[in-house]
C-alpha cells in the first residue's frame, strides 16, 4: 500500500496555500508537496492528491463522488437546504451522484450540443471584435473583455437579454466564494446573490413557457413540459449552474492566458500558427480551476491507496498540470508542446460540459487580440482573485497602445 504523507511540513505548506500570497502563486508550494508525497493529508483529515496520473484516477473513479447531502450534517452543514448558495450548488450537476446525475446530465447534453455551440462562432467573432473596438487606451481587461465575452456568449445561448447580463458578474462571484470556504460571512453575501440569480432565471423560464424561442432556456422548458423528468426546481438549478459556470471560469482563462502570452512574447507566432494547441497549453499552464473534490462513496483503492466511505479527497489538478513526471519541463509555457492534454476540465462523469464553448471563445479571442492590439501590455495595479480553487484576476489593467 502506498503512503498518505502527514507531516509538519505538509501542514505548513497547506496552510500557506490558504493565505493570499500562497493563493497568488501556488506553483512553488505544489512542487514541494509533490516531492513530499503523491498523497498528503491535511489537518482536517482530507487527502490531497498532487500528481497527474493519480488526480486523473480520482476524477474517473465511480466509487468517488460528490458528498451525499445526508452526510453534509457531519460537515456542519445540516441546514444546507436553507441556504440558496449551497442549495444551488449541492443539487446541481456539480454536487450530485448517479442516478440523478446521469439523468440530468443526459438531458442537458441533448440540448447543449456541439452544433448549438458551433452555431455561436459568428456571433462570438463579432463580440470579440466589438469588445476590442470599445477598449480604451488604458483599460481593465477583466471589465472590458474577459468578463463580457463569456457572459455574452452564455447569455446568448441561454437567451438572457443583453441589457440584463452585466449585473451577474458580482452576483456570481459572491456566490462562487462558497467553492473556497463555507463560513457565515461568505454565506451572508453568497445567499442573496444565488437567490437573485435564481429569481431572475425563474422569470425568464416563465417568459419562455409563454413564448418559446430558439434558445437553451426554451429547450430546457421544453424538456420540463414534455415530461422528461425535469422539475422546475431542477431546471432553475441547471440554468443557474450553466450561466455561472459559463463565465466564471472562462473569464479567468482569458485573463490568465493573456498574462501568460504577454509574459512570453516570443511564443506569439505559435499562437497564430495553431490557436487550438496554444489554448490547450494555456489551460495546462495556468488553469482557472485548480482543484476538484470528491467523497468516497464505496471502498476503493486508488494508485495503491485504500479509501473508506466518507473520506474526503481533493485532487490538486493545478499541481497535476505541472507534474514533472507527466510533462517535460512542466513549468515552462510552450505553445508548441505536442502532448499537453491537461486536467483543467476535470475528468470522468463530471468532465466539464462547457469545455468546447470555453475553447471556442479562447481560440477566437487570443489570436484576434494579438493581431489587432500589437502594443498591448500589462500595467501596474493588477488584483488577483483571492481564491485557491478559482484562479484568476478581479482587475487586470492594460494599455492597448
Ligand atoms: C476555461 C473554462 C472552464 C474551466 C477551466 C472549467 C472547469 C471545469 C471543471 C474542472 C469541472 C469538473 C468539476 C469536478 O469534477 O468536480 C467542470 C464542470 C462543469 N462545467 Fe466547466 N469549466 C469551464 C468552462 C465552462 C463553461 C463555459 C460552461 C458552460 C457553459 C461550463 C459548465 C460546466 C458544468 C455544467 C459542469 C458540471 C458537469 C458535471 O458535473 O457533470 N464550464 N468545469
Amino acid at each position: 500500500m502506498a503512503d498518505i504523507v502527514e507531516s509538519r511540513e505538509v501542514s505548513a505548506l497547506l496552510d500557506e496555500l490558504t493565505t493570499t500570497a500562497g493563493r497568488a502563486d501556488p506553483y512553488g508550494h505544489y512542487a514541494r508537496l509533490r516531492e513530499l508525497g503523491t498523497f498528503v493529508r491535511a489537518g482536517d483529515g482530507t487527502v490531497i492528491v498532487t500528481r497527474f496520473v493519480e488526480c486523473g484516477a480520482v476524477a474517473r473513479d465511480h466509487r468517488l463522488g460528490k458528498t451525499p447531502t445526508e452526510l453534509l450534517g457531519e460537515a456542519g452543514l445540516a441546514d444546507w437546504a436553507d441556504h440558496p448558495a449551497l442549495y444551488g450548488y449541492f443539487t446541481s450537476l456539480l454536487g450530485i451522484n448517479p442516478p440523478d446525475h446521469t439523468r440530468l446530465r443526459r438531458l442537458v447534453s441533448s440540448s447543449f450540443t456541439a452544433r448549438r455551440v458551433q452555431a455561436l462562432r459568428p456571433a462570438t467573432e463579432r463580440m470579440v471584435d466589438d469588445l476590442i473596438d470599445a477598449m480604451g487606451e488604458r483599460d481593465d481587461f477583466v471589465a472590458a473583455f474577459a468578463f463580457p465575452l463569456p457572459c455574452n456568449v452564455i447569455g446568448e445561448l441561454l437567451g438572457i437579454p443583453p441589457a440584463d447580463r452585466a449585473q451577474f458578474q458580482h452576483l456570481v462571484q459572491d456566490w462562487s466564494a462558497v467553492l473556497d470556504e463555507i463560513t457565515p460571512e461568505v454565506l451572508l453575501k453568497a445567499d442573496p446573490a444565488a437567490q437573485a440569480v435564481r429569481d431572475y432565471l425563474g422569470g425568464l423560464a416563465a417568459e419562455r413557457r409563454r413564448q418559446p424561442r430558439e434558445d437553451l432556456m426554451s429547450a430546457l422548458v421544453g424538456h420540463e413540459e414534455a415530461g422528461d423528468r425535469l422539475t422546475e426546481d431542477e431546471l432553475l438549478t441547471m440554468a443557474g449552474l450553466l450561466f455561472a459556470a459559463g463565465f466564471e471560469t472562462t473569464t479567468n482563462l482569458l485573463s490568465n492566458g493573456l498574462v501568460a502570452l504577454l509574459e512570453h512574447p516570443g511564443q506569439l507566432p505559435l499562437l497564430r500558427a495553431d490557436p487550438e494547441a496554444a489554448v490547450q497549453e494555456l489551460l495546462r499552464y495556468d488553469s482557472p480551476v485548480q482543484n476538484i473534490d470528491r467523497t468516497v462513496l464505496a471502498p476503493t483503492t486508488v494508485a495503491g491507496v485504500r479509501f473508506e466511505p466518507g473520506e474526503r479527497i481533493v485532487a490538486y489538478t493545478g499541481s497535476a498540470n505541472r507534474d514533472e513526471l507527466r510533462f517535460t519541463d512542466a513549468d515552462r509555457l510552450d505553445l508548441g508542446r505536442a502532448d499537453n492534454a491537461s486536467l483543467s476540465f476535470g475528468g470522468g462523469m463530471h468532465y466539464c460540459l462547457g469545455a468546447p464553448m470555453a475553447r471556442l471563445e479562447a481560440e477566437i479571442a487570443f489570436p484576434r487580440i494579438v493581431e489587432r492590439l500589437p502594443g498591448l501590455r500589462l500595467e501596474e495595479g493588477a488584483r488577483r482573485r483571492d481564491s485557491l480553487t478559482i484562479r484568476g484576476f478581479d482587475i487586470l489593467p492594460v494599455a492597448t497602445r
